[in-house]
């Protein structure tokens, strides 16, 4: 697994097959400031990034994921996921995804 990670300064983080299971774990255990208030309970959105690349490889947001992803107002359709349901696979590939401005 190969993520570029944009932070919200605009500086690219490369993450070369990172440890931990859900993409928000890897953003966090490398210092990236993804707040994750609820731990990965998809119940705070605070995870919220854009998948640029790879979106097909991770799936689309479940209908639960998708109501919390439209209430926020930086919600874009076929980019928006929250990173905690982001589940890593070694066929997972290459990912590009930037962290949302935070709400
Ligand atoms: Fe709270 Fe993802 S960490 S919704």
């Amino acid at each position: 697994v190969t993520i570029e990670a944009t932070d919200r300064k605009g500086r690219v983080h490369h993450l070369e097959n990172p440890p931990g299971s859900s993409l928000m774990e890897v953003l966090r255990a490398r210092g990236l400031p993804v707040a994750a208030t609820c731990g990965g309970a998809r119940s705070c959105a605070t995870c919220h990034v854009y998948v640029h690349g790879g979106y097909g490889s991770v799936g689309a947001p479940d209908e639960d994921e998708l109501d919390l992803l439209t209430e926020s107002e930086h919600y874009r359709a076929g980019e928006s996921r929250l990173s905690c349901q982001i589940q890593l696979q070694p066929q997972t590939g290459r990912l590009q995804v930037e962290l949302a401005p935070q709400d």
